[in-house]
């Protein structure tokens, strides 16, 4: 009883801290949260562009699993509006491999460079709202499912290529999430050679983006707390800056590291997921389980909204 009170206590005195608190961010005010990525972050645009027919109604509206996604949790806690340029099936550059979307895998989807050339540089962010505008970039593996032999390097080099596309065009906060482990998918149960090979390319794709952190930092310089690396970004403010170099701060999300620790058991449990193998969706897409909340995938390739509400929650402390 005295337990209960105390947690009631503690809940009252958390919400009385967030009310009173001016910024999540340490005086940093950001409005827009912009999304590049895949179907980890897509909330509707392959729907709209497959009119409807994809994700399966089994889908929460055009979302690639059962429930909100990372990004709209991140902007609900932050009050960011979000801009979503993530598609289903995309990949690092569609030049380099073209990746596709739909229930027959053949509606061609625009890759991180073409997000930017094609989606947001035709409409920016106004000027004066890039200091205030935070810019993510989530790949997660589409290459190498369309095709697998893509080189981990070259992919990394692909996003390298886009933010730097970003930064020319006036971006002054990136994150970049890290891949996972793409072998521990439900899609490549039973076949260990196959999973083997997608967990050594995303092995490799880990080490390929610590040089891209040594790079960008080489560059641009290193945010003074790497734990909450926007929350300094004020001082980057161009738009106050007669100098010409830009300020980027870049922050860097571990997925990989999350989803080991959601795999811990004593998370698990504290989750309520007792199926970390199997999607609730099967492979081949014909049943739908009755508890996606048991399921740490929602199908083949997909986490469940479990996962994505405690990706958004990570990312929001880091902001
Ligand atoms: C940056 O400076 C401009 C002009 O002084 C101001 O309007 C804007 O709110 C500032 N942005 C941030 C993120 O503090
Ligand atoms: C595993 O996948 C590989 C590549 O697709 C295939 O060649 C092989 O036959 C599969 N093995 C089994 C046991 O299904």
């Amino acid at each position: 009883m005295l337990l209960n009170i105390a947690s009631i206590v503690a809940v009252v005195l958390a919400a009385a801290t967030a009310t009173t608190e001016a910024r999540p961010s340490g005086g940093c005010h950001f409005d827009n949260l912009l999304v590049f990525g895949d179907s980890y972050s897509d909330v509707g645009n392959v729907y709209k562009l497959s009119k409807g027919a994809w994700p399966l109604k089994a889908y929460d509206h055009g979302r690639f699993t059962n429930g909100p996604v990372w990004s709209e949790h991140v902007a609900r806690h932050n009050h960011l509006k979000l801009k979503n340029y993530a598609y289903g099936g995309a990949t690092t550059d569609s030049k380099f491999v073209q990746g596709y979307s739909g229930a027959a895998s053949d509606l061609p989807v625009p890759g991180f460079i073409q997000q930017i050339d094609q989606l947001y540089s035709s409409k920016p962010i106004p000027q004066k709202d890039l200091a205030s505008s935070i810019f993510v970039v989530d790949f997660q593996g589409n290459d190498y499912f369309f095709n697998p032999s893509a080189s981990p390097v070259a992919v990394v080099q692909n996003i390298e290529n886009g933010i730097e596309k970003l930064v020319k065009l006036g971006a002054q906060n990136i994150l970049v999430v890290e891949n996972f482990d793409y072998g521990t998918i439900p899609y490549f149960n039973g076949n260990a050679t196959i999973a083997g090979a997608f967990s050594q390319a995303a092995t490799a794709q880990l080490v390929a983006y610590k040089d891209l952190e040594r790079r960008l930092a080489k560059k641009y310089g290193r945010p003074s707390d790497s734990k909450h690396p926007f929350r300094g970004a004020c001082s980057n403010n161009n738009s106050n800056k007669k100098d010409k170099k830009p300020k980027v701060t870049f922050g860097y999300y571990k997925l990989n590291d999350l989803l080991n620790h959601l795999r811990e058991p004593k998370v698990l449990k504290r989750l309520g997921i007792t199926d970390v193998v199997h999607g609730c969706v099967s492979n081949d897409y014909k049943t739908v389980c009755k508890d996606a909340g048991k399921h740490l995938f929602w199908d083949a390739f997909h986490p469940t909204a479990k996962v994505h509400k405690a990706l958004g929650d990570a990312i929001t402390e880091l902001i």
